[in-house]
């Protein structure tokens, strides 16, 4: 992030204004005769894809694009990358851009994998002499090398993909826009993914992604946006954004008297949760002690057999531990009334730092939530007086020189 020039205060992308119509066309007779007949009088209306949309994208943010099917995203993504114009508004961009969109768009059928990449790069912006000295590198990165000189409608949608974004990434943007696609790859080229987005977002580089994987989306994004039927709903800070529409996809929302957010059925609710280590209610959670998530529940009608579920991810958003009474519990059997249930764990592995609980309750099937409460409690972990040197877990670990292997110099160059 540090050599991004100036991170927070100038946006990668400004949207202003944004409206993109799409004239629609009633075909009532489809014979050739009727075609042929009709005269130039076409039924249509204008469909409102994307309706006055204003969204500013921070420069060295990862932003992710969220809401339902036909909501959109891919319109305004590709307003973004100029393969559509906007009705009326405005899209300014700094910087290069390269964007992924739909499987294949930018390649050609016939044509091999190789000349493909040609092609593709010089559509995104790559003289051929930058393709020349990258070629391997694309090659490598997208694993199709075995491939690499048969035509490309023979590739499986995975392998369309891995050329693609290969290609993408090796054109240098500085913004990169990426609709869904990833999905289809595998989850050995999702991790890579994952890294690269990782590495562009420490180079101080924009993402803007689209995906309807809100777990994947919490772990990388930094801000985000919901738009519903090309209405933005909010944007801002990717943690509210998210989880705002992953609310909205529930039943019903409720915010309780301490403002927490609540959503689900409502016949058994989540009324406290509390954190506390191994001296008991009110005492800090120590790294490698025991921790105890204390559930206080109450069913205001009879549920036979509910599945509690609780979630740790660190105040970054980062998900990173969950245990649920299906595969870590017992039976709760028929519960009415209030009560308590604790979930235990020892030798806890969090780095030290603050922590969020997500609990959720549902039904047996898990496909019905009574209630979940994303933001139902908070803790920190701290270590005592050990150092600690970065990253979300912390476990032991120790070095030595394997036997044989040459004496580091350290002690040799002492003065
Ligand atoms: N070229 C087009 N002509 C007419 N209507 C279009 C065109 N492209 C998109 N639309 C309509 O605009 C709306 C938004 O489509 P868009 O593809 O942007 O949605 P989306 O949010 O990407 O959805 P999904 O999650 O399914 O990918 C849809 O109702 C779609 O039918
Ligand atoms: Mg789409």
């Amino acid at each position: 992030m540090t050599d991004s020039p100036n991170p927070a205060s100038s946006s990668a992308i400004s949207v202003e204004n944004v409206t993109k119509k799409f004239r629609v066309y009633h075909e009532r007779n489809q014979t050739l005769k009727s075609a042929v007949m009709r005269r130039r009088r076409s039924v249509h209306e204008d469909f409102l894809a994307l309706d006055d949309v204003s969204i500013e994208i921070p420069e060295g943010s990862t932003f992710a694009l969220v809401g339902d099917n036909g909501s959109g995203k891919s319109t305004l993504l590709k307003c973004l990358a100029k393969i559509l114009y906007p009705t009326s508004g405005t899209i300014t961009t700094r910087g290069r851009m390269a964007a992924l969109l739909e499987v294949g768009s930018g390649f050609h059928p016939e044509l091999s994998g190789r000349d493909n990449i040609y092609l593709n790069g010089s559509i995104l912006g790559m003289t051929r002499p930058e393709i020349d000295a990258k070629l391997d590198d694309i090659i490598g990165f997208s694993g199709v090398e075995q491939f690499i000189d048969q035509p490309v409608k023979n590739y499986s949608s995975g392998m369309y993909v891995r050329l693609g974004f290969s290609v993408a990434i090796h054109v240098d943007p500085e913004i990169l826009l990426v609709d869904e696609v990833l999905a289809v790859g595998d989850a050995a080229f999702q991790e890579k993914c994952a890294a690269k987005f990782a590495q562009f977002r420490r180079e101080g580089r924009t993402v803007v992604v689209v995906s309807h994987s809100l777990p994947t989306l919490r772990s990388m994004a930094d801000h985000a946006a919901w738009i519903n039927k090309g209405v933005l709903q909010v944007a801002g800070p990717a943690a509210q954004v998210l989880e705002r529409y992953g609310d909205s996809t529930h039943a019903s929302v409720r915010i309780d008297d301490s403002g927490r957010t609540h959503s689900g059925s409502g016949e058994l609710v989540i009324e406290e949760v509390e954190v506390f280590g191994a001296g008991g209610p009110g005492s800090q959670v120590r790294q490698g002690g025991e921790m105890t998530v204390r559930v206080h529940y109450d069913a205001l009608e009879e549920v036979t057999d509910p599945v509690m579920g609780i979630g740790i991810e660190h105040t970054d958003g980062t998900y990173l531990w969950a245990s649920n009474t299906v595969d870590h519990g017992p039976r709760l059997g028929t519960i009415k009334g209030r009560g308590v249930i604790d979930c235990h764990a020892t030798s806890v592995p969090f780095a030290p730092g603050g922590y969020v609980v997500i609990t959720s309750l549902t039904d047996t099937t898990t496909q019905h939530t009574y209630d979940q409460v994303r933001d139902s409690a908070r803790f920190t972990v701290d270590n005592g007086a050990e150092r600690w040197w970065g990253g979300y877990i912390q476990s032991a670990s120790g070095w030595s020189v394997p036997d044989g292997a040459p004496e580091p110099l350290g002690d040799r160059v002492t003065e």
